[in-house]
């Protein structure tokens, strides 16, 4: 048989996919599995969207739609950009693609290039270093502190800094860690940022609406307004809306990039699915009130799950302040013999809560941080109290 092409040879699954997968095999063999391995509310989209969806199909709304989204659409989000953000956008600044990651993988193709360095500070969201690397641009790790609340700091980022530095991913409010980046620390990270002019900087805030504790949003185009044409913005209603499987995302960026993501997307997958974009329009511009309940459900089980890690042998987690996600560190665990396996690392010790207290979590290597598991708390309070309890008293 022909060979596979070197780039094929590099691809690695999505580790939480992967893991969900798995999951799903042992559930249908019979295992009741809690999953809090997965990056998903467990929640329905809201009424009005699915109603939306329905009405778009019996309307026969099922062709094509311009290749970067409706203009309705990419409106509606200029329109968000503005009232939430203060941020002025045309829709020829916006592209709509089939969800937040397709949305970084088009800025990332018409951004970086072979011989470009993009700083990733890690904690990581686990797929940005592979989309880097689809680009044929190094993907530079940047370690960040639990001092510091996992956040990059002006003088870590000043020391990456090279001449072939071209990019610089932010995630506020960060998957894994929850944690958050103040207006203060952007306007900080910005008067570094500003010296380095031929450096762009993605700022991903598909979680911007899951805060806690009053905790205010900013990135770094509102923090530094000087660097507005050099930030794009990825973002999309997957988390905010519960709308994973809608798959529909978004960039807001400079016209010469929208234009470029535009054609891009013209040539590999084209519009994005026509219902799902009215779906999107529905949860951007109706009711807001089924998101909101479940921000608030998500910060009570966040203090729930918080309370039993910082309980469980071993276990210390910071509050995280949005997002839904728990990063505790799990070293002290390491050493140890459960069930017959020495723990040696934390991919052995979610392999034993696998297996023994049938609970998935997803070892913090993934995400650039060995020594940590990342426990998704977009799970009912039922599934969340069980499972973790299971954990606690397992390693007590
Ligand atoms: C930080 C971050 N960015 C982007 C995405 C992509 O979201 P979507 O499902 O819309 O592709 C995710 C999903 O887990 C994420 O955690």
């Amino acid at each position: 048989m022909p060979s596979l092409s070197h780039r094929a040879l590099q691809f690695r699954p999505s580790p939480t996919l992967a893991l969900d997968s798995r999951v799903k095999a042992m559930r249908a063999k019979g295992a009741d599995i809690v999953n809090l391995g997965v990056g998903e509310p467990d929640f329905p989209s809201p009424v009005n969207v699915k109603l939306a969806a329905i009405k778009a199909i019996e309307e026969d709304f099922t062709r094509y739609t311009a290749t970067e989204g409706l203009l309705e659409l990419r409106e509606a989000i200029c329109r968000k950009l503005k009232v939430d953000n203060s941020l002025s956008y045309l829709p020829n600044q916006i592209v709509v693609s089939n969800g937040g990651k397709h949305a970084l993988h088009n800025i990332f193709q018409c951004l970086f290039q072979e011989g470009d360095e993009v700083l990733i500070p890690a904690p990581y969201w686990t797929t940005y270093p592979d989309l880097i690397s689809l680009t044929g641009a190094k993907a530079v790790i940047v370690e960040t502190e639990e001092k510091d609340d996992y956040l990059l700091s002006p003088q870590a980022l000043r020391k990456a800094l090279k001449k072939e530095t071209k990019g610089l991913i932010l995630n506020s409010p960060a998957n894994p860690t929850g944690m958050v980046y103040s207006r203060e620390h952007l306007e900080k990270l910005a008067e570094v940022i500003i010296e380095k002019e031929d450096l762009w900087v993605v700022s991903d805030d598909i979680y911007e609406k899951l805060l806690y504790d009053k905790t205010s949003f900013s990135n770094l185009a509102m923090a530094a307004p000087k660097l507005f044409d050099r930030v794009v913005i990825a973002h999309g209603v997957s988390k905010t809306y519960s709308m994973t499987g809608w798959r529909i995302g978004f960039l807001a960026g400079p016209e010469s990039l929208a234009k470029a993501a535009g054609k891009f997307q013209s040539q590999t997958t084209s519009s994005p699915c026509s219902v799902a974009q009215k779906a999107a329009l529905a949860a951007l511009e109706g009711p807001q009130e089924e998101a909101e309940l479940m921000r608030r459900t998500f910060e009570q089980r966040r203090l729930l799950a918080l309370d039993i890690l910082n309980h469980t042998a071993g276990f210390s987690c910071l509050e995280p302040k949005g997002a839904f996600y728990l990063l505790p560190d799990v070293s002290e665990n390491f050493g140890r013999v459960l069930e017959g396996i020495k723990i040696q690392d934390s991919e052995d010790l979610a392999q034993v809560l696998l297996n023994q207290c049938l609970v998935a979590c997803v070892p913090g290597d993934f995400f650039g941080r060995p020594g940590t598991l990342r426990f998704s708390y977009a799970a009912s309070d039922d599934d969340l109290r069980r499972g973790l309890t299971k954990i606690a008293k397992f390693l007590a």
